[in-house]
């Protein structure tokens, strides 16, 4: 078979955003974001260019609906063959919709309604999903499974959408599972060099005509639907700035020494690692008192978490996020606690009285208090740990829903926002966590906030050495 060469300059013909999706060999490619930021383009030209370049191809193009294939992705992939001079390369069988190179390499096309041709299709090396959050999960894994096998260049999938809900099954599997072998590209119209004023215009204005457009099609983020608690254009909005300014110091975990069944304090040491449970959005500062509000985890697919605030500033210095027994997690937030200049620390009882019982175990210098009327002795004892009830559930989510409204900007990390996205009033009134979605890192800042009323929350004077800066276990001893 014939070899085919052809000489392109990317830098023309291709927006600068996807020329790292030319070289990116993951299993899944997931193109996202807002209308005409580009993602069916670059799609069309690295499927051509695989064409030209590799062999022993056969792509399949699918959408839903085989009768939007026409109008779409064929006339794009032919439209991308002609820009680029090379059509002649390529035999076009019009009726079957399929593309047949010089170099024996093919493309066909099939939409998930036409079982049939589906069916026969075989061999297949490489595939493009366009719109895929029109199709559905179990469709998706069936394509995944078809392919498999041998094949002589790096297999991908290809998957194009606008993220139309939050709680559509795409964010679950390629977002808040976060596989390994899928590259994330998030794309909007200002990534686009080749659309025009117009265009752009058009877009702008959904901000004032329809809000949810405007967040899925211009700012190309998860759309929300149903009754959310907080508000969401707000959080949309922190989420979109956070993702153009990384606002994360670093991620790590903590070590110490365990001995005599206590934690060494000047044995802690925070160690960076990417997968670890802490994100760090602002290091300890000297003279800074801080809170941790922690919420444990309910069994066995929750994640215990803890929120640290600057209780100056009200900003998350850190989150704590992760799986693991209640014993390790109270050790954690030890450390965290000591890391962050002896924070004062709410951790939820409800649920396990352990975590409080092990900071104080461990002598941890200074936990939430709560006072409780003792119905037997008559007399109000003071207890350890937040709790939450019927009464200061609603009043703790209330004040994090105004914060949210008032200074979105304190808060600092994406898992929160992302979950206050999915957490809704069900029938019945009550704010919660929307099915299949958690509420932790919620409920670990509302406590948090809480807490912050038995804090002092300005500056520590230098005569006041208790509070003294540590810095991180640097300079006084505990
Ligand atoms: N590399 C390119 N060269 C020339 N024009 C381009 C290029 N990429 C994008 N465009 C222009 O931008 C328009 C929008 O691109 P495209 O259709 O790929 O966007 P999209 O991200 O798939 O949008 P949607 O989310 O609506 O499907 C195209 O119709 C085309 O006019
Ligand atoms: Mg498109």
């Amino acid at each position: 078979m014939p070899e085919v060469t052809i000489d392109i300059d990317v830098d023309d013909i291709m927006n600068t955003w996807a020329h790292p999706i030319l070289d990116d060999q993951n299993r899944y490619l997931i193109l996202y974001g807002g209308a005409g930021s580009g993602k069916s383009v670059a799609a069309a030209q690295k499927l051509v260019i695989r064409m030209l370049e590799e062999k022993g191809h056969k792509f399949l193009v699918v959408r839903k609906v085989a009768n939007t294939i026409r109008n779409s992705v064929w006339s794009l992939i032919r439209g991308t063959m002609a820009d680029w001079g090379v059509s002649h390369l390529f035999k076009i069988n019009k009726s079957d919709m399929d593309i047949t190179c010089v170099n024996g390499n093919q493309i066909v096309f099939a939409g998930l309604d036409d079982v049939e041709k589906l069916k026969s299709i075989h061999g297949i090396t490489g595939m493009w999903v366009e719109e895929a959050s029109e199709v559905l999960q179990e469709d998706f894994q069936q394509l995944d499974l078809r392919l498999r096998g041998f094949t002589a260049n790096y297999k991908q999938i290809m998957v194009s959408f606008n993220p139309i809900s939050i709680t559509h099954w795409l964010k679950d599997v390629f977002f808040d599972k976060r596989k390994p072998n899928a590259t994330v590209v998030h794309t909007t119209y200002l990534d686009n060099m080749f659309i025009d004023d117009e265009y752009k215009r058009t877009l702008e204005s959904l901000k004032e005509q329809d809000p949810y457009y405007y967040m899925v099609y211009a700012l190309g983020e998860w759309g929300i639907v149903g009754n959310t608690v907080f508000n969401g254009q707000k959080v949309t909005d922190r989420l979109s700035y956070l993702r153009k300014n990384p606002n994360v110091v670093k991620r790590g975990s903590f070590v110490y020494d365990y001995v005599n069944e206590r934690i060494v304090d000047k044995s802690i040491k925070f160690v960076e690692d990417d997968a670890g449970y802490v994100s760090i959005y602002e290091t300890p500062q000297p003279k800074t008192p801080y809170v941790i509000g922690g919420d444990t985890a309910e069994g066995g697919i929750d994640n215990s978490v803890g929120q640290v605030l600057n209780n100056v500033t009200g900003a998350i210095a850190a989150t704590w996020k992760g799986h693991t027994d209640t014993d390790l997690f109270a050790k954690q937030m030890y450390c965290l606690g000591k890391y962050y200049n002896r924070a004062l620390i709410a951790i939820e009882t409800n649920f396990d009285l352990h975590p409080v019982k092990e900071l104080q175990r461990l002598r941890y210098p200074r936990q939430f208090k709560r006072e409780v009327f003792d119905e037997i002795s008559k007399t109000t004892q003071t207890k350890y740990g937040f709790q939450t009830t019927r009464v200061t559930r609603p009043v703790i989510i209330a004040e994090l829903v105004a914060i949210v409204r008032e200074n979105v900007e304190l808060i600092n990390d994406i898992d929160t926002l992302n979950e206050m996205l999915t957490f809704v009033r069900n029938e019945d009134g009550r704010p919660e966590a929307q099915e299949g979605k958690h509420d932790d890192t919620i409920m670990a800042l509302a406590i948090a906030h809480k807490a912050r009323s038995q804090q002092r929350m300005t500056l520590i004077e230098d005569d006041e050495g208790e509070y003294e800066y540590s810095g991180a276990f640097g300079r006084t001893g505990y």
